[in-house]
């Protein structure tokens, strides 16, 4: 039985939430990942008082009002922190810039920045509208009716938070159909987010109480593992309390749809979903992943991909455009990283096929620095019997710290 690290876009939340609050909050199992280090260090440059004590967080949060940072507050290869920040200090009376490594200064940020607008902040980016990005919140912010365009909890949750420091009610609707990490865990601060029709709402201003937070296994880092069970016909894997959100376990039916045996139990509920699951490996054949699944598998496609190379048929994609503004051009990274070990694979706008089952071969693979380009190769390279050169293996550490000795453990 493994364990995986904890959720990275719950301790996100959880660091944030908890800085945020009112009093000392005590979070569990916070995964040692640099992304969520960027988040503790962005709360202490913001006045949070952070201890830590192993995978255990001591937050004394700042009772609402963040303080101003000395400097820019560099947010690393981290979208979750960059974003979320945004729509908390949109309605905060600071004036702060946000900056990243140079794979995040290439992704885009109008996407929140035009929403978050409607609260009276204003927002500096580049010409193509990436970061660094100075925020100039407003502290006197009026609640707003505002739309989610694009299929990203990003975008949903950097409204919501932007809705905690606004006065009266904020109305949100569109896409909303995302992992809702945020509203279940504003929910443990004490803070409600009611449904309106479709529409999601929060009343400010609204203050968060301190409490404890126990962070489940993350089902996006447990996927590797499950994928090279199931690659691997009478391999299994069975991985502990890792979370189950709805909005992030759409890999799981995947891999049944692949032929695989997945075997899941729930161990409880709330604030999120969390269990028990067991993968069994068997001679997969292609799936097609239709565009409404995609949320709720997102950061697995290039997992996906992979995994086509050892089923029989073709396996499409579609509907994924995201991809594309990922940690990397997951589309392309992923289409060259495959062809160089042997895999067919076609590539459109939106998404990428994969006609299996390859005859893989060794190869060299360029991860653009993108853990999950590394370690979605890994997964080839240990079921596939090959030997592949990642350029950058250890960039696995964003989210996984551990992930080799993991690997090396499935039976
Ligand atoms: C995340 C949301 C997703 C996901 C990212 C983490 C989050 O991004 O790809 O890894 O924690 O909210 P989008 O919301 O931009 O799709």
């Amino acid at each position: 039985m493994l364990r995986v690290p904890g959720d990275k876009s719950i301790a996100h939340r959880a660091v944030m939430f908890a800085a945020l609050a009112h009093g000392t909050s005590t979070i569990r199992n916070v995964p040692a990942g640099l992304d969520v280090r960027s988040t503790q260090h962005a709360m202490q440059m913001l006045g949070a008082t952070i201890r830590t004590d192993g995978g255990v967080l001591t937050v004394d949060g700042c009772g609402g009002t963040f303080s101003s940072p000395a400097e820019p507050i560099d947010c690393g290869n981290s979208g979750t922190t960059m974003r979320l920040l945004a729509g908390i200090l949109a309605t905060q009376p600071l004036i702060v810039t946000l900056t990243g490594d140079d794979s995040l200064r290439s992704r885009p940020m109008r996407r929140i920045t035009a929403p978050l607008g409607a609260f009276g902040a204003l927002f500096e980016l580049s010409a193509r509208g990436t970061a660094p990005m100075t925020v100039h919140g407003n502290g006197d912010a009026r609640g707003a009716d505002v739309a989610v365009t694009i299929a990203s909890a990003q975008v949903k949750s950097a409204l919501l938070l932007a809705a905690l420091g606004a006065h009266g009610r904020t109305r949100i609707a569109g896409e909303l159909h995302t992992r809702d990490h945020t509203e279940r865990l504003l929910g443990a601060f004490g803070v409600t987010v009611a449904s309106e029709g479709a529409a999601l709402v929060l009343d400010g201003p609204a203050g968060l109480r301190a409490t404890t937070v126990d962070v489940p296994g993350d089902i996006s880092s447990a996927a590797f593992l499950f994928a090279a069970a199931a690659a691997v016909p009478g391999a299994r894997v069975v991985v502990e309390d890792v979370g189950l959100n709805p909005g992030r376990i759409g890999f799981l039916d995947v891999l049944r749809r692949f032929g695989a045996e997945v075997d899941v139990q729930v161990t409880a509920t709330s604030p999120e979903p969390r269990g028990r699951v067991a993968v069994r490996g068997a001679a997969l054949h292609g799936v097609a992943i239709e565009p409404d699944e995609i949320p709720a598998v997102i950061d697995e496609l290039p997992l996906a991909g992979v995994l086509a190379a050892f089923a029989r048929g073709t396996t499409t994609v579609r509907g994924a455009a995201e991809l594309r503004v990922k940690e990397s051009d997951r589309i392309e990274a992923f289409a060259a990283a495959a062809r160089a070990i042997g895999v067919d694979v076609q590539t459109v706008e939106d998404g990428f096929s994969v006609t299996g089952p390859a005859r893989l071969h060794d190869g060299a693979v360029v991860t653009h620095h993108d853990h999950r380009i590394a370690m979605a190769f890994a997964v080839a390279a240990r079921a596939g019997g090959i030997s592949v050169t990642l350029d950058d293996p250890d960039c696995a550490a964003v989210s996984f710290p551990g992930f080799a000795a993991a690997l090396e453990a499935v039976g």
